[in-house]
């Protein structure tokens, strides 16, 4: 992506979760151009982009494993980063089975609790067990979406996938009460519409639009403690 301009703000020790494809592995790739350390992680161990970009890292992006809906492999996770600490944890994880996802239409019920379990569960699930990992003035972030605002719901649609995104940010909102005395920020992101596997090929965003703005926007919230749901120019969205 072509970037190359640092600033004191930015994350130096990143981990990001759900790194394959689409916008983790371009969170990847856009932190290590502006010469961050990052582990990624995927669900496997086949071909995937985060693999060409830690490839083309000079050993700045490392790569590391886990399924966010077993816990077992969060733990392991855990476990095998033990002794290192990160500025930034970014759950990105996230995914949407059913695009034209009516209630009382043809919602499939295994399709609605995969979502859930993913993008709630899951999310909420790596966030706890990796937290102690972020360094106390660090920051925890976790991508959400416009469509998880409730408020601002005037278009309707998907509507499983939003109730996804409403429940983590409620979720994360509980996490950050129980965290109150923390100096973490804590980082609600939405990226915008991208043109991803998830965003579909009809998106109005392609991910370098989307993700060197975003990075910009956590990066200049670091230090700043306390909860916030941003889009990817910093500006405040209504819950
Ligand atoms: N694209 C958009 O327009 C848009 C807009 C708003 C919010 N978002 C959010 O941004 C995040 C990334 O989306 P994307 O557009 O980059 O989608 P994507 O291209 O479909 O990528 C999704 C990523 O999540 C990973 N993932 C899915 N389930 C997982 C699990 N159980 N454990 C670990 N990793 C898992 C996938 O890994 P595998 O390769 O193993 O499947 C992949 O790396 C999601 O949370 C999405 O809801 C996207």
């Amino acid at each position: 992506m072509g970037e190359t301009t640092p600033t004191n703000a930015m994350h130096r020790n990143v981990l990001v979760i759900g790194a394959s494809r689409g916008l983790g592995a371009a969170i990847v790739e856009t932190y290590v151009s502006r010469g961050a350390h990052v582990i990624g992680t995927e669900r496997s161990d086949g071909p995937s982009r985060l693999r060409d970009v830690a490839a083309r890292s000079g050993g700045l992006a490392e790569i590391e494993q886990v399924d966010i809906t077993r816990p077992e492999e969060i733990s392991a996770l855990r476990s095998r980063l033990s002794g290192r600490t990160f500025d930034l944890l970014f759950v990105v994880a996230g995914i949407s089975l059913a695009a034209q996802d009516e209630i009382g239409a043809d919602i499939d019920t295994h399709a609605f609790e995969r979502m859930m379990v993913t993008n709630v569960l899951g999310v909420m699930r790596a966030v706890e067990g990796l937290q102690d990992l972020v360094t106390p003035e660090g920051t925890i972030a976790v991508m959400s979406s416009g469509q998880g605002s409730i408020s601002g719901n005037n278009s309707g649609g998907f509507e499983v996938y939003r109730a996804t995104k409403s429940a983590l940010n409620q979720m994360f909102r509980s996490f950050a009460v129980r965290h109150r005395d923390d100096r973490r920020a804590l980082l609600l992101l939405a990226p915008g519409w991208v043109r991803t596997g998830l965003g579909g090929p009809n998106a109005a965003l392609e991910i370098g639009d989307s993700i060197p703005p975003l990075i910009d926007t956590v990066d200049a919230q670091r230090g700043v403690p306390g909860l916030r749901f941003l889009d990817r120019h910093g500006q405040t969205i209504p819950w």
